[in-house]
């Protein structure tokens, strides 16, 4: 269901009552719940009570947002939408497009957020060429994160590079009593994962024309076969407890040992932080296999609602200039696993996970290798990213599934979705 019918849907059943504000109080929806998460976002609300306002917590878990999305939605139409709230990606575009988010522009004036954002960001936080969304962050997606003790006891000597290297290091981790790759289930950790093994096998180009050009042909070519098979074989890896595992779980089951590795965004880096592991040591972050030199993109940004109150409307602008501001910048993003949005800050603090991923944020810039989140809402509409995400984890939740077809149900899933 595309977001204005959802949103017509929720006016006609809403049951929800206003929830009223404090003056200079501002209600803040988001899903950042896991254990880096939550440190990371509590340094935002650290930073805005120095300010002298009030952070009024509205967290609703659940990796990447799917649950706190259709909170927000009934909130939204129940008159009564949070001051800000976790929106990224085309979605900014959605909530825009209905008349719901508010002007920043003389906020970003003042501060001159175009002359520190990188157009490729800025451009998506602004909607009819206004800013109506302030970026956190930018994460990377295409990682994997790698326990190399559990390599090491598997007989596997080098980190994989490529898929193929990939699938000989899991046998062998395998045999050896690992689980070779830690996963959860759900939609979203199924996308996410196959976005990233879709890189690998289509490339940058084709990777764009299938996900965000929406080309039939790609999208039920015979490489987008390959992709599907290649995602199968991945189930061959993972251990049988998935279900209903949530990403940060997986993650831990790296960190602890039980584990090889995983292929997540670098959001998983802020639970190697939160734990206290050293990158480099404790466990390493390279590139997803056969994505070297590529960079699938994910902003994470909140989006302010239109409010009538002067007093809500100050504090909006208080966590505006606080997402920006360069100290929050660095903290959080030590924190968060992600770096500064801002392309002047001092980098000095960061550890090698972060400085490559920026590197390669702006040589990738430069050469093609950069794409937006398919499963992160960077690349298409909410319709058509539930149409793809429906056709990925029906086939992954189905091993006896033909990639073929799924290549063509694919293709037919997103032509309806148009
Ligand atoms: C967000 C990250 C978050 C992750 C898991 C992604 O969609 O961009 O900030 O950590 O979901 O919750």
């Amino acid at each position: 269901m595309n977001m204005r019918k959802s949103l017509l849907a929720l006016l006609l059943t809403s049951t929800i009552f206003p929830t009223f504000l404090q003056a200079s109080e501002v209600e803040v929806l988001h899903w950042w719940t896991s254990g880096g998460e939550a440190k990371s976002v509590q340094i935002l609300k650290q930073k805005l009570e120095q300010r002298g306002y009030t952070w009024k917590d509205f967290a609703i878990a659940g990796g990447g947002g799917e649950s706190a999305m259709t909170v927000l939605k009934t909130r939204a139409v129940s008159g009564n939408p949070p001051s800000a709230a976790q929106i990224k990606g085309e979605d900014i575009q959605e909530w825009g497009g209905l008349g719901f988010l508010t002007n920043l522009d003389d906020v970003a004036k003042a501060d001159g957020w175009d002359e520190v954002l990188p157009p490729v960001v800025a451009t998506g936080m602004k909607y009819d060429g206004k800013y109506v969304a302030v970026p956190v962050n930018i994460h990377r997606v295409n990682w994997l994160w790698v326990n190399p003790q559990v390599l090491k006891k598997s007989g596997v000597d080098s980190v994989p590079e490529t898929l193929d290297q990939f699938f000989a290091a899991a046998e062998k981790i395998k045999a050896a009593g690992f689980t070779p790759l830690a996963n959860g289930s759900g939609p979203w950790q199924d996308t996410t994962l196959f976005e990233t093994i879709a890189l690998a096998v289509l490339g940058p180009e084709d990777f764009r024309q299938a996900f965000v050009n929406l080309d039939m042909g790609t999208l039920s070519s015979d490489k987008m076969a390959k992709v599907f098979e290649t995602f199968g074989r991945m189930r061959e890896y993972m251990d049988e407890d998935v279900q209903g595992r949530e990403w940060n779980v997986a993650t831990n089951r790296v960190l602890n040992g039980q584990a090889a590795m995983q292929i997540m965004g670098d959001w998983a880096k802020g639970e190697f932080t939160a734990a206290g592991k050293i990158p480099g040591k404790d466990y390493l972050c390279v590139p997803a296999p056969g994505t070297k030199g590529q960079f699938i993109q994910n902003v994470d940004s909140f989006a302010f609602f239109d409010i009538k109150d002067e007093a809500e409307v100050n504090a909006q602008k208080a966590l505006a200039r606080t997402i920006m501001d360069k100290q929050f910048q660095e903290v959080f993003n030590l924190n968060k696993g992600s770096f500064p949005v801002r392309t002047d800050m001092d980098m000095h603090g960061f550890d090698k996970c972060a400085l490559d991923s920026r590197k390669t944020f702006e040589q990738s810039i430069e050469n093609g290798g950069l794409v937006p989140s398919m499963s992160q809402n960077m690349a298409t509409t909410s319709y058509v990213l539930g149409a793809i995400t429906d056709v990925v984890s029906n086939f992954f939740n189905d091993p006896e599934a033909d990639p073929k077809k799924a290549a063509h149900k694919l293709a037919k899933a997103v032509k309806a979705a148009i």
